[in-house]
């Protein structure tokens, strides 16, 4: 009797701890509720709008090879040199013909601030050109006032003064306007100056920006050979900051045309399927001081970039161009995760100096910012 009251007064106790144990859990499991709902209303759902805010973009980019499939590949055009070759051989091993005499080459460029790299392009390209066309206008793409830097410096161009057909453009400075606008105002006016300069159908043009270097025996080849196609993109290895960081070998803007009259534009987009591989170098924000890089930031078409004042911060940036890092803390373009996955993070540190424009090496002194290991820049 004894042991079955004990042990029916036990079962009641445990039933009463199950229910009591359910209950609470049921308290628990409310109370629980109530947390999870409070944090997601007021911890996770404003953190989410936070990140969106602060990392949208590379939401947006790391989404990019879902929404947006890669744009149609080149036709590439095998590149062939070496300094023993004769031009009638070379000419040949790219299945063309060599001409009784070169093509006159014209090189255009829109001129910002960049008077160091577009000395190094001028003076690798010099004995092929027939005129350097060069504007400049007072106003930066994005409407800021800006002076004559050429003009202020025209004396450290000598070496091709007699062959510089210059021009300026006033800004039209309209607030608030999407700064391609300005970009494509400028590039009209190359046409005009194109043609003040002299060209003429069947001359050869180069498109390009100040800091896409085309090799000289690359523009050599071209004026010397019958059969390159009439509109040829150029291949160049894509550098950032300095000859330091190799990005990839995928910059394809640059081009050069067959003039023809009427049909011809100075633009900067892909004008047809055909690329000539390895054909000089693009080095971009390849700067010497460290206000140049906030100018350029402030300056070109893609400002917007900037979100944050902090992205202007000289500490940061000098930071940023020793690391190899991203100026806009900005995920790869990229069309793969392939690609953009191998992209992420910094840039490789390379040590070689072999394939660079040789005037850089003639005056490693003067522009030793733009060789390996010597990522410091001069304040101001
Ligand atoms: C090119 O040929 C010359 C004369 O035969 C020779 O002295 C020179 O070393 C050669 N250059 C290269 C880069 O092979
Ligand atoms: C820009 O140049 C144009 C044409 O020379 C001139 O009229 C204008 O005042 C200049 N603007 C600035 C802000 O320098």
């Amino acid at each position: 009797m004894k042991a079955d009251d004990y042990s029916s007064s036990k079962k009641s106790d445990e039933i009463c701890d199950k229910v009591a144990s359910r209950l609470s859990r049921l308290r628990f499991m409310i109370r629980g509720l109530d947390l999870k709902t409070f944090i997601i209303l007021f911890v996770l759902l404003p953190s989410a709008i936070l990140a969106i805010y602060v990392h949208g973009q590379k939401v947006t980019y790391f989404l990019r090879p879902l929404w947006q499939s890669p744009p149609k590949p080149f036709i590439h055009l095998p590149h062939y040199y070496h300094a023993n070759v004769s031009m009638a051989n070379l000419c040949k091993l790219h299945g063309w013909e060599i001409r009784d005499y070169p093509r006159r080459v014209y090189d255009a460029v829109l001129f910002s601030n960049e008077i160091d790299m577009l000395t190094i392009r001028w003076k690798e390209i010099y004995p092929y050109i027939t005129q350097f066309v060069l504007l400049e206008s007072n106003s930066t793409f994005t409407s800021i006032p800006k002076p004559l830097n050429f003009a202020m410096n025209r004396e450290k161009f000598d070496f091709i003064e007699s062959r510089l057909t210059y021009g300026t453009i006033g800004g039209r400075f309209v607030k608030g306007e999407n700064p391609f606008i300005e970009e494509a105002y400028q590039r009209v006016a190359v046409d005009h100056l194109l043609r003040v300069a002299g060209i003429e159908d069947d001359d050869l043009l180069i498109m390009s920006d100040v800091d896409e270097i085309p090799s000289a025996h690359t523009i050599n080849l071209l004026r010397w050979c019958d059969g390159p196609p009439p509109i040829v993109h150029l291949n160049f290895k894509n550098y950032l900051y300095s000859f330091e960081f190799n990005l990839d070998h995928k910059s394809w803007r640059a081009s050069v045309h067959r003039y023809q009259k009427g049909k011809t534009r100075y633009v900067h987009y892909r004008q047809s399927d055909y690329l000539l591989a390895d054909s000089g170098w693009h080095c971009s924000f390849c700067f010497r001081k460290i206000s140049d890089f906030v100018f350029k930031m402030k300056a070109y078409s893609h400002a917007d970039r900037v979100r944050f004042t902090h992205y202007l911060d000289p500490k940061r940036i000098q930071k940023v161009i020793c690391n190899g890092a991203n100026l806009y803390d900005m995920l790869p373009e990229e069309y793969t995760y392939r690609e953009l996955i191998g992209k992420m993070g910094p840039i490789p540190h390379s040590y070689s100096a072999v394939h660079v424009p040789w005037y850089l090496l003639n005056n490693a002194e003067k522009y030793k910012y733009l060789l390996p290991g010597n990522c410091i820049r001069e304040d101001g």
